[in-house]
């Protein structure tokens, strides 16, 4: 039977357009998700929209419209990002759909009904909306969120609902102590574990004067805090509401979050679960931040945002893809700068990959019409470094680490790239006595970037296909890699289609 992995991102607060940060968390979810498919999984990959809450109401009130009439803007653009960007999501959630109400609605009434994690009870503190969250005063810098430093926290006093999340403190220690790949990378596990340590409090659950959320439906005038609500989104995508098919695909098996939202991830969300009697996600993979250049992140008070779509307008979905994948270690924070960006382009993508497409099609139309029949002669170096690639990709994408990933895909196009140097074809070829030689070189390359081209899919799938139908193998995209990155599945005689650089340099700006 097939494997299912339902893998998610965090849906993103709608109080602004998208920006390279909430672009970088869908990309590297996205080559996750098509790693996982091109490993033969059966994939739901969900991302969605976080539109209810303060922050957000405030977002409408500024731009002067209803709250639903400004959210069904703003998503679209969401959408429309994640479409230009090639992320295959399966699922997109909005929380304002009715869908998603009747998910939070009875994901709330279930808790209610096991036990007594709900209660009645009151609360004060420093209410921070850029967090959504109170935050204990101890964690206050000059009376400011640290995360928020923009925002004056308010002082709330409310008659709320709470959920009793002290009561999974030691069910959650237990768990997170038993199993170390629930939470990854290790620096976030050690911050979880550092807070269950020091106890929990309750959380409260409702809000009594907000009214741009969720009704609950057992205290009116009251609607569910943004968080239950957002954090329940992960149901709404397999139909949790109508006992859907979907159902299957849980429990998750990877919530891809920031490293400032892991704790609800990994705090409030299993014991929301634990205390609905569902299973818990596999795992929670907290990922760094894009910064500005210099180490800033990027705010519109610093006036150091980035317009993900602008770029793609300006570079294409694959450069931008590559960049922020390759050079982001995976798990930490890293820099963003167009110029960086520039220079990988020119460096990597238009001078080592663009070149070997074009210099691999080049001679084999040159000396050969076509994909050469390599007779006896086997590069078994080549070969071999092709299944070595091949077994260093998987160790990385299983473990995340795009990057890597990246590096074990690239290291086919460095080596085949050090050979065409090294060997000198064009010598070869004018030697009548070493034409079974040159066939077998030539088919080599073109094994090699064929290979390449499909371990490069989950990075940069358009320019992998292009790549594969240039050298007529159109047909392992998005097939198996178990089938296609094996050598010999090139049909000697098949035409290459020489056409137009890959990556036109960039001329300096
Ligand atoms: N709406 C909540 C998430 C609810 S999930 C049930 C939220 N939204 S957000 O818009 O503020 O952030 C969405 C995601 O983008 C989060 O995972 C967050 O960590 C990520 N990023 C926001 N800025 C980022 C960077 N500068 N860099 C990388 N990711 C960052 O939190």
């Amino acid at each position: 039977m097939t494997r299912t992995y339902y893998l998610t991102t965090a849906i993103d607060y709608v109080n602004g357009r998208p920006h390279l940060g909430h672009a970088y968390e869908k990309i590297a979810a996205d080559a996750i998700a098509r790693y996982r498919r091109l490993s033969g999984f059966d994939v739901k990959f969900l991302t969605g929209t976080d539109e209810h809450g303060t922050k957000v109401a405030r977002a409408a009130e500024a731009a002067g419209l209803d709250p639903q009439t400004y959210v069904d803007r703003l998503s679209a653009t969401f959408r429309e990002a994640w479409d230009a960007l090639d992320v295959s999501y399966d699922v997109f959630v909005r929380t304002t759909e009715e869908r998603h109400t009747r998910t939070v609605q009875r994901l709330l009434e279930r808790i209610r009904d096991r036990g007594d994690d709900l209660y009645e009870g009151s609360y004060e503190g420093w209410y921070c909306v850029g967090c959504e969250a109170y935050k204990p005063e101890k964690d206050l810098v000059d009376g400011r969120c640290a995360d928020h430093p923009g925002l004056e926290p308010r002082w709330v006093v409310e008659e709320n609902l709470f959920f009793r999340l002290g009561a999974y403190r030691d069910a959650l220690l237990a768990h997170v102590e038993a199993h170390p790949e629930f939470i990854r990378p290790d620096s976030r596990r050690n911050e979880v574990l550092a807070v269950l340590r020091g106890g929990l409090e309750a959380v409260s659950v409702s809000r009594e004067g907000l009214a741009w959320g969720i009704p609950i439906p057992f205290r009116p005038g009251a609607t569910v805090y943004v968080w239950f609500d957002a954090l329940a989104n992960y149901l709404t995508g397999l139909d949790f509401a109508d006992d859907g098919e979907d159902l299957r695909f849980w429990p998750a098996d990877l919530h891809l979050v920031g490293k400032d939202i892991t704790r609800f991830h990994c705090v409030i969300w299993p014991a929301m679960l634990l205390a609905a009697g569902l299973p818990l996600p596999r795992q929670v993979y907290g990922h760094g931040w894009v910064l500005a250049a210099g180490g800033q992140r990027e705010s519109k008070s610093a006036g150091n945002v980035t317009d993900p779509m602008e770029l793609v307008a300006t570079y294409g979905p694959d450069p931008l893809r590559f960049f922020l994948l390759k050079e982001i270690p995976f798990g930490k924070d890293g820099e963003f700068s167009r110029e960086r960006l520039e220079e990988r382009y020119n460096s990597a993508l238009a001078n080592e990959l663009g070149n070997l497409l074009s210099r691999a099609l080049n001679m084999v139309e040159k000396y050969r019409g076509g994909i050469p029949d390599p007779g006896a002669a086997r590069e078994a170096a080549v070969v071999d470094l092709c299944d070595r690639a091949v077994i260093a990709w998987r160790h990385a994408m299983d473990r995340h680490q795009l990057d890597e990933g990246i590096d074990a895909a690239w290291s086919i196009v460095a080596a085949l790239n050090n050979l065409i140097q090294a060997r000198e074809p064009w010598r070869v070829a004018k030697d009548p006595h070493r034409a079974e030689e040159l066939s077998g070189f030539l088919y080599a390359l073109c094994e090699g970037v064929r290979i390449a081209a499909c371990l490069l899919q989950p990075f940069v799938p358009r320019t992998s296909l292009h790549v594969l139908q240039r050298i007529g193998a159109a047909g392992d995209y998005g097939a198996p890699v178990a089938e296609t990155a094996v050598w010999g599945r090139l049909v000697p005689g098949t035409r290459v289609v020489k056409g137009e650089p890959l990556f036109p340099r960039l001329q300096p700006t």
